[in-house]
């Protein structure tokens, strides 16, 4: 199945979250609110708001209390893609140009900072303590995650668990609570929000692992970006990490990685690519992407037989192999 038959399903319910996107940023300042329709209006895939309505299945499904966490966790993902393509020095996201770009890095972060006050906004209608911690703790990590990856930028000799370490923070953890809270707004029992986290995470890990696939194998069409910006940026991804383990490459493309290293502006990255592309690196991480889509189906296991499960299990594999 392809994840836009699944969405065709859940279009309703989808579109209802898509207006209360929209309105939820339309309507104090304009230039805020212009600059942050144009990254949601750019598209994007809204994982995280669907893992959170096919969760809440598992409990007594309610819109209005499910949409109460998939908007601001939604807000909160593009909140930090904004901020994100300010210290990516990204041109273009989604395939249209970036915040930072199409205005500046001082709007960039304003409106960053304006979307995550309208998740806060959003989550407030819910009075569940829980949800909130669960929410800002998830924040808090995403930090820690980007911080870590701006220290160990360019360090070659970090280690694997050091990159899982760091995906986790700013990637999995996300992904993994749009599960739980999405079971526990609708009061699931604390084993079945369990099992979904733990769905999600390695779902999110997968995710992640794939995105750094997709940076270094990907076509500008499908990412919607160049590739090749992690490694000119400096990110350490698990393919450059595997591919330097690899001893008929090491040497050169820690070769590669100084020049790139030394260059201000655009260097050129094409010569890191075609060796990291000739390595086992890309077939060992695909490897280990795959291993997490296992323990995600996993986790699945004794929940009941419900078509959202089934939803589940395809997001695993669309995850698995995306291309976009
Ligand atoms: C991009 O996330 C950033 C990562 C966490 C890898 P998505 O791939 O979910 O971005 P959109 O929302 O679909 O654009
Ligand atoms: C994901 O990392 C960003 C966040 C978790 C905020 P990337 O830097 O890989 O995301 P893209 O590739 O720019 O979408
Ligand atoms: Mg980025
Ligand atoms: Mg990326």
């Amino acid at each position: 199945m392809k994840l836009l038959d699944l969405y065709a399903k859940m279009k309703g319910d989808l579109n209802q979250i898509e207006q209360e996107l929209e309105r939820s940023v339309t309507d104090d300042h304009a230039l805020l609110s212009e600059a942050s329709t144009h990254l949601l209006k750019a598209g994007g895939k809204r994982i995280r708001p669907v893992l959170v309505l096919l969760a809440g299945k598992f409990g007594d499904y309610k819109l209005d209390r499910l949409k109460s966490v998939a908007v601001p966790l939604e807000l909160i993902h593009m909140a930090s893609l904004v901020h994100d393509d300010v210290i990516d020095d990204a041109e273009t996201r989604r395939g249209q140009l970036t915040v930072k770009s199409k205005w500046d890095n001082r709007i960039a972060m304003y409106t960053g900072d304006y979307i995550h006050g309208k998740a806060l906004t959003i989550a407030s209608q819910l009075s569940d303590p829980q949800i909130h911690r669960i929410l800002s703790n998830a924040l808090v990590q995403m930090c820690i995650g980007e911080m870590e990856q701006i220290r160990d930028f360019f360090n070659t000799e970090q280690t694997i668990r050091n990159y899982l370490l760091r995906i986790r923070r700013k990637t999995a953890l996300l992904v993994a609570i749009s599960c739980q809270l999405g079971a526990l707004a609708a009061g699931a029992d604390r084993v079945t929000a369990n099992k979904l986290y733990r769905y999600g995470y390695n779902v999110g890990m997968t995710f992640q692992i794939r995105d750094d696939l997709l940076d270094l194998y990907g076509t500008e069409k499908q990412i919607g970006k160049p590739p090749g910006s992690d490694i000119r940026q400096g990110n350490m991804t698990l393919p450059v990490l595997l591919a330097l383990q690899d001893e008929k490459v090491r040497g050169p493309l820690l070769g590669e990685i100084s020049y790139i290293r030394g260059h201000e502006g655009f260097p050129d990255t094409t010569r890191a690519i075609s060796l990291i592309r000739s390595s086992e690196g890309g077939g060992l991480a695909e490897e280990l992407a795959n291993q997490y889509i296992r323990k995600a189906l996993q986790a699945l296991e004794g929940l009941p037989e419900i078509a959202a499960k089934k939803n589940l299990i395809d997001i695993a594999h669309f995850v698995g192999k995306r291309t976009y």
